[in-house]
Parts: structure tokens; sequence; C-alpha cells
């Protein structure tokens, strides 16, 4: 049975408690429990394409590094294209493409094809060659699609940068994986300006261990002027232009590597989460087709993810495009030039399934109901969520002004290390509960453990774990196979540890509570603590930073930064002009994105006699509350310093 036959149909209604004992879902879960391997092989073959079949499932005898259907071959780009014309649907369209200034396009799963046929050709002829790293830093066009697609279809490795990242984060990607190619364009289109991209690529190849890269390839979007070094600059359409049309897709193992994709963790220095080509699609396209109950002949899916994360990746391009489904790509942000952006472009479209974050949810329940009321969304008829925990007010503002109490709302937990979804309800299957993440899928196995690693009891709150491989799971941290045993393996030993806590209520669901570690988690977006508090004390002003994520009601967490200024950062001082340069700096430094919503300069930092920064009591003070236990600082006094210093 093919997973579309089994899925749920959720046209005709259905709402939040559509739970019923005999819905098709049932089957997968009693399926997975019998035979949790075969249940993934069954998947990998009625799935994907395979050029030679496999033979083997699972191998796990060099735990904690997987090898999922090894002896399989295919082309996972070939999975995503080639095979839906092959089978008479050329003509369906796989993107509606809509630019932040209102331009469209419609691209055909024939002319995807067509497109990244042509760009594997101008690959090969600039030398790329399958294992090579590719690194794509691009805005949310769909030449991004067709450059991870055409890096995928010649078994070369692609590692997207996010746009809002600086030349410097790019720099320590591109040396990090000793790139051989950036894929770029003149800029971007944000809010009616040109945000440039170019210029970062030239600064970063202009710093240390870029030596790598030989080829810059321009995507021209908003034809402003860029810098151009004739031996190394290319332009997309013309290279594009002198590529020969027609590419057949080599066949290569499944456990070829597909991707590298950065990420913060608890230390300065971003991890390279490696994952490969078969056990990935396998699992993003089965959970974008049970998860989101994709019917893709009928369905007008929108993920409104950049793919310059995770969710970009396994939700807009791998899963989508594998199972031939019909999407929405848009350039923009939710509110330009007008807020009600989004349910336009939902209206224009027909969007059947709407896929986006909490904190875009928060944002335009502040901008308020009226704005999305005066757009027709009755073509909606499932919301997924993905990111951070939903609370339950954005749940139920969600549900009934986006949703009009019809549609049920997927709360979807995973990570960039998971590769797909994890946890979530089923639509149909499974009764909906407002803020929790829910069940494990069919074929995961989640447990919330304490200290000890020992299972929690429904009711108790611990640490949330996955205790069997699966196939969509990282492969490894690119050049560093120790970091990620002792990452991910050595607190729980024999199970994976996430970074997250969670509590397991009295019927047995799980509720996602966040980090309990020294990551962030802004608009859905994961900072490091450590990599922020690095780039402040490369400052010169700066001696001494801590940094912490506090409540935001639109943002989920927000950003606090406490610093003490070097003599050289002291002299002459001007608190709120060194408060905008440092938010500036760590801008520059990182990112946007990793800005901190306010910079405090303090004369001290809350320690323990040993020195450990107490960062519970910072947050305290960031989130208003009155300040916990201070027994163990070294100086009790030193918080009302602090205090005194907002
Ligand atoms: C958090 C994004 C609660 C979590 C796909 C995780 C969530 C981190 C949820 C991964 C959810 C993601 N409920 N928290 N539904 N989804 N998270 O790698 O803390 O960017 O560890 O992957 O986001 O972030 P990442």
């Amino acid at each position: 049975m093919t997973a579309e036959a089994r899925s749920t149909d959720f046209h005709d209604g259905g709402g939040a408690s559509a739970a019923t004992a005999d819905a098709p879902g049932h089957a997968l879960y009693k399926e997975a429990a019998a035979d949790r391997l075969g249940f993934w092989a069954e998947q990998a073959r009625s799935l994907l394409d395979w050029r030679s079949a496999f033979t083997q499932t699972l191998d796990f005898s060099d735990a904690p590094v997987a090898r999922w259907f090894a002896d399989g071959t295919l082309n996972v780009a070939e999975n995503c294209l080639d095979r839906h014309v092959r089978a008479g649907l050329g003509d369906r369209v796989a993107i509606h493409f809509e630019g932040a200034r209102g331009d469209r396009q419609t691209i055909t799963y024939a002319q995807l094809t067509a497109s990244v046929q042509r760009a594997a050709n101008m690959l090969l002829d600039l030398g790329v060659r399958a294992g090579d790293r590719v690194v794509i830093y691009l805005p949310l066009i769909p030449e991004a699609v067709v450059a991870m697609l055409a890096v995928a279809r010649i078994g070369a490795i692609h590692s997207v940068v996010f746009g809002g990242f600086s030349a410097e984060s790019l720099r320590a990607r591109i040396e990090d994986a000793q790139a051989t190619l950036v894929i770029t364009a003149d800029g971007g289109w944000r809010r009616g300006q040109v945000s440039a991209l170019k210029p970062a690529v030239d600064e970063a190849l202009r710093g240390p261990g870029t030596e790598s890269v030989s080829r810059v390839i321009v995507v021209r979007r908003c034809e402003n002027a860029v810098d151009w070094d004739d031996a190394r600059d290319l332009w997309w359409h013309e290279q594009m232009d002198a590529a020969a049309p027609e590419h057949a897709a080599p066949a290569f193992p499944a456990e070829q590597p597909l991707f590298i994709l950065y990420t913060s963790g608890t230390t300065g220095r971003p991890k390279g989460i490696v994952h490969t080509s078969g056990g990935y699609l396998t699992q993003a396209a089965f959970t974008h087709r049970t998860v989101f109950d994709i019917h893709p002949e009928r369905d007008v899916y929108w993920c409104t993810a950049d793919i310059g994360w995770i969710t970009g990746h396994s939700y807009v391009v791998y899963g989508p495009l594998a199972n031939g489904a019909t999407q929405v790509l848009y350039e923009g942000t939710p509110d330009e030039p007008q807020p009600g952006r989004w349910w336009d472009i939902v209206d224009t479209y027909g969007v059947t399934v709407l896929y986006t974050a909490p904190t875009a949810v928060r944002a335009a329940m502040k901008a308020g109901r009226a704005i999305p009321d005066a757009r027709d969304l009755s073509t909606l008829r499932l919301l997924g969520s993905v990111g951070e925990p939903i609370n339950p007010e954005a749940w139920h503002w969600y549900r009934s002004v986006i949703g009009h109490d019809r549609t049920p709302i997927v709360d979807t937990w995973w990570q960039t290390e998971t590769g797909a979804i994890m946890i979530s309800a089923l639509p149909g299957v499974t009764q909906l509960k407002p803020g929790s993440a829910q069940d494990p899928l069919p074929g995961i196995v989640a447990e919330v453990v304490d200290e000890d690693g020992h299972p929690l009891e429904p009711g108790g709150s611990g640490y949330l774990t996955l205790s069997e491989p699966w196939p969509s799971m990282a492969r490894g941290i690119w050049g560093d196979p120790d970091r990620f045993v002792e990452t991910y393996w050595a607190r729980f030993p024999g199970r994976y540890f996430a970074g997250d806590g969670a509590r397991i209520d009295d019927e047995g669901d799980i509720w996602v509570l966040g980090r309990v570690d020294d990551v962030m988690n802004v608009s859905g977006h994961r900072l490091s603590t450590a990599e922020i508090e690095s780039a402040l004390v490369e400052h010169v002003g700066v001696a001494e930073a801590a940094v912490v994520g506090a409540a935001d009601d639109t943002t989920g967490q927000a950003v606090h930064a406490f610093v003490i200024m070097t003599a050289e950062g002291s002299a002459g001082l001007d608190r709120a002009a060194m408060s905008t340069t440092l938010r500036d700096w760590v801008g520059q430094r990182i990112g946007a994105i990793a800005k901190p919503k306010s910079v405090v300069i303090v004369p001290e930092l809350p320690k323990t006699r040993s020195g450990k920064i107490m960062r519970r009591l910072l947050r305290d003070l960031a989130e208003g509350r009155s300040v916990g236990d201070t027994t163990t600082l070294a100086d009790p006094t030193v918080m009302d310093q602090i205090a005194a210093a907002m």
C-alpha cells in the first residue's frame, strides 16, 4: 500500500478531536511497532525510486553513526524531479514563486527538471565532482532550489548558509567545509530594498582559510552594482546558457553525503551537521506526506521557512518535491508591503496546508485579526507549527482565526540533527492538544528520562531522548566525529539526547519544554549563548560577557547581553552608544538574527565562588522577575549593581 492510499482524508472537515479508532493512520503505528525496520524499509521502497534495490535496512554496528539502506543506490534529484515527469506529471506546478516585490513565476515539474539538469552540467563544467562541497548563499528564490538539487544530482554536498548570516559566519562555514564553489546572488529584495549578498561573499573570500574556493557563481536578482573578480566570478545566467541541456542522473549509494548544515550548539563554534541521501529522503518524504496528509494532486502546500534552515531543506525542497507536491515559495517577509501579505498569498494560490513557526503566528496575532479576516482563507485545511513550543494562546488564535476552527494543527518537534519530523500529532488520528507535540511518529522511539537516563512515568518531567536510530538521523559533525559522540550520545549512553527538556503527561503525550542547555531559540532559530558571548568579547571594549535568552512575547525568546567593559571601553563611555555599537558588532560578526535585544553594561557579572556565571539570575532580571536564590554568589551585592545598570 502506498502512503497516499493509507493517509487520512481531511478535506471533509475533521476538527480538533478527530480521533477515531479505525483511522487509517493507526495501521502505521501498529505496523511500525510490530517491525520497525521492516516499516522503514517499506517506506523507502514505496516512496522512492531506487536504481539498485537495498537488501540491508540498518547497519548500526558503528554506532552512533548509522547506515540505512546502505547497499542500495539512487539519485536524490531524480527522485524529486525526473521520475515525476516520467510518470506524466511534467505539467504539474512544482513551485508558485512569489517575489517580494510581487513578481511571479509558475514552475512546472518539467521546467524545474530541465533547469536542474542544466545546472548540473554547469557545475560539472566548472569542475565540481561528487563529494565536493558547494556553499549556497542565496535569497529564497527558485535558483536556490535549483542549485541545491543540481549539487545533489551530481553527488556533491551542499552547505546552504542563510542569507542573513554575516561575511564572517559565511567565511567560517566555507573554511570548515573547504568548499570549492560558492553560489550567491547580487542581492535579494527585503522590504523594498536591495539586501546585497555578493559583497559578503567577497569579504568572506578575502578572509583566511578560504583558498579552496576557485569560483563564485552569481545569480542576477536585483541588478545592484557588484564588484567583480574576472578570474573567479561568473554569472549564473551566462553559465546556464552555455551548459548542455540534458543530464542523465547517475546513481549514488544511499549513504552518499547530501548536505552539511551548520547549527549552533553550546560552544562558540557552529557544528556542520551531515546528512546523507537514502534514509534522509525516505523520512523527509514519509513525514511530509503523513504529517501534512498531503495529496499531491490537489494540495497547495506552503512552508514559510527559508532554505537556510533545516525546515527549508526537508519541507521546502526534499520532502515536497519527492512527493510531487505543488508549493508556494515566497521571497519576502510576512508584512511587506502591507501586513496582510501572507494572507493574500494564501488567498491567491489557494493554499491548503500552511507550515510556519509560532513567532509568525504571534506577530500576526499582534497585528490583529482584522487583517486575516479580510482575506479568503477558506482553502486552508491543515496548519503546522515548528521551531519552538507553541503557547496555547497562539495555538488557539492560529486555529480559530487562520483555521476558522476547522483545521487541525500539527505541532511538529524535530531538529537539524534529526533531519525530519520526529514527534507530532497525525491529523485524523491523534486527539489534538494545544501546546503538546504529542506522540513520536510511527517508526520513532522517543523517551523522556530522568537525570540517570531512566524512562519517566507519565506525569514526570525530564530530558527528551531518542532511543532507537531513525533513517534521517545526522551521520556526524563534519570533520569532527568525536564531537558528534560527545555532544549527542555521551550524556545518556545508548540514547541520542536532543538538548530539550520535556514533560510526559498522564496520557503519555509529550510536551516539549525548551532547551535545557545554553542554546536559545529566537523566532524559531537556534542561537548559542557561547557564540554570541565570544563575538562580544572579540570587541576591544569588552572584557567579559554573559548572554541569556529571556522570554519574549513575539519571538519566543530574545537575546539579552550583559557586558563588562575593558579600560579601553570605559574611557569616556556613552552607555547608549556603546550598547548600539555592540549590537551592531554582533550583527556583523554573526548576522542580524543574533543581535541582542539589549546590551547592558555592568560593573560585574554574577559568579559563584568558582567563577561560574549564574545565567539563571540574569534571566530573572531580563524577564523582570525578582531574582532567585543568590546564596552561592561570591558577591551577593552584585545583583543590585546589575539591576541599577539596567
Ligand atoms: C526547538 C528546527 C517545541 C527545540 C526544526 C529543538 C521545538 C530546536 C519544536 C531545533 C516544537 C523545534 N516544539 N520546540 N514543535 N520544534 N523546537 O535545529 O528546542 O533549528 O531542539 O530545527 O527547536 O531547532 P532546529
